[in-house]
């Protein structure tokens, strides 16, 4: 195992009805801007219930961060911020909605050039207001870690970044407030956390062995619940366990001492800056394929995973491979998250625009041996169509 140090500050309030505990997070002085997404959650109560759990707080709201988040919308909410004076952020909402206030949070004191923070994967990040968060869709994890991404719309870029000030103060989970997702978003939410696990797990064996199994955990409680969870929306264990397995993966806990790939990330970034599909189903699609083209040097952690994660004992070392990659695949379908390009009418013709913003992007060695080049993911992509 690799040294590492683990520091995560985010208070979690986990379970029904804990919305109205928010009060006992936010300073009482506090000047309160609610961030939320396109509608939902006025539709479906959640935000009068957060407005109702903060009586005589000073609150505005800035609604309308779409999903991938758009620069261009933020630094609207940026103005808002400013003008008003706001110093606590509560976002409400999924991952867009978090991730963008996570950049509203460090733009709103930031002097300089506002997409200068993406644009150096957070490093220029000096100060940043305090936030906190109420999930309403499990997936991203952004809840409870210290990351974001964000879509300059103009450049067609999407961009992550990071910084040790920007984990939320406190995150709200509330299984029940997953009850009105569309199965469609179940199945991202779905289909992103166990990507966040294998990003995680499936690379070379590092002796992390609570890792390891924390990781394996996780996947298999996803491939129990998550089919579940789109038959039986209202069944709280279900949605209470996809809550936390969706935090528990990318909260740092399971990456740290190992190494971390992400190249299926970045790639995927790059289809949803070009095409607009959403962020799930991108990986989805490449993942299957990363993993078919990866396979000697994932090799001794593939085998773990075929043995572990689905029980399959039998065949020679490829055989097995075969089999977990197709099960990973059938997974992904059975969540209804389509795993060709073709299935969202996108032709090789998009390949060598990819392969060009991987480039302009600086993303020439990807993966955790940094050996993912351009033309190993022009291969890849080829097997996705
Ligand atoms: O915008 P509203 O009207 O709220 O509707 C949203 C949106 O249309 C809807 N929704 C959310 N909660 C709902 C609901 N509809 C009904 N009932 C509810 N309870 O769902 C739609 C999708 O929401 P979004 O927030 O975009 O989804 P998700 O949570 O999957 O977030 C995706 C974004 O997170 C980024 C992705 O790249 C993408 O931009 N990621 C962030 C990460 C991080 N911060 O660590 C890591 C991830 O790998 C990911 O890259
Ligand atoms: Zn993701």
């Amino acid at each position: 195992m690799k040294n590492f140090s683990f520091y995560n500050p985010t208070k979690i309030l986990f379970g029904e009805g804990r919305i109205k505990d928010i009060a006992g997070e936010i300073p009482r002085e506090s000047k309160i801007l609610v961030t939320y997404g396109g509608g939902s959650v006025k539709r479906n109560g959640i935000f009068d219930e957060v407005i109702a759990a903060l009586p005589g707080y000073n609150i505005r709201e800035f609604g309308g961060i779409e999903p991938n988040p758009s620069f261009e919308t933020l630094m609207q909410c940026v103005e808002v911020v400013r003008k008003n004076n706001i110093d606590f952020l509560v976002a409400v909402g999924g991952g867009s909605v978090i991730d963008g206030t996570k950049f509203i949070a460090a733009a709103a004191l930031y002097e300089g050039e506002p997409w200068d923070i993406v644009k150096t994967y957070g490093k220029v990040i000096k100060r940043a207001l305090p936030f906190g968060t109420v999930l309403t869709l499990p997936a991203t994890g952004s809840e409870m870690n210290n990351g974001a991404v964000i879509t300059h719309r103009a450049s067609r870029t999407k961009l992550p970044f990071m910084h040790p000030l920007l984990y939320p103060e406190f995150s709200i989970l509330d299984p029940t407030k997953t009850y009105t997702l569309p199965p469609e978003q179940i199945g991202n939410g779905v289909v992103d956390t166990f990507v966040h696990i294998v990003e995680q797990y499936l690379t070379y064996p590092a002796n992390g062995k609570v890792q390891d199994r924390f990781a394996e955990g996780l996947l298999l409680t996803l491939i129990e619940e998550g089919p579940k969870a789109i038959g039986q929306p209202t069944d709280y264990d279900v949605r209470a366990n996809l809550m936390w397995c969706a935090t528990l993966g990318l909260n740092g806990l399971i990456g740290v001492g190992v190494p971390q790939d992400w190249a299926t990330h970045m790639v995927g970034h790059e289809l949803t800056a070009l095409k607009g599909l959403d962020h799930a189903k991108t990986l989805a699609v490449v993942l299957p394929a990363m993993l078919d083209s990866r396979r000697e040097d994932k090799k001794e952690k593939l085998l773990q995973y075929a043995r572990r994660v689905w029980g399959i004992q039998t065949g020679d070392d490829d055989e097995r491979i075969d089999a977990a990659i197709r099960k990973t695949r059938e997974f992904f379908e059975i969540m209804q998250v389509p795993t060709r390009l073709c299935d969202y009418n996108i032709s090789a013709d998009i390949i060598p625009a990819i392969i060009e913003q991987l480039k302009t992007h600086h993303m020439n060695r990807l993966g955790e041996k940094m050996d993912v080049t351009p033309e190993l993911v022009e291969s890849i992509l080829e097997k996705c169509l």
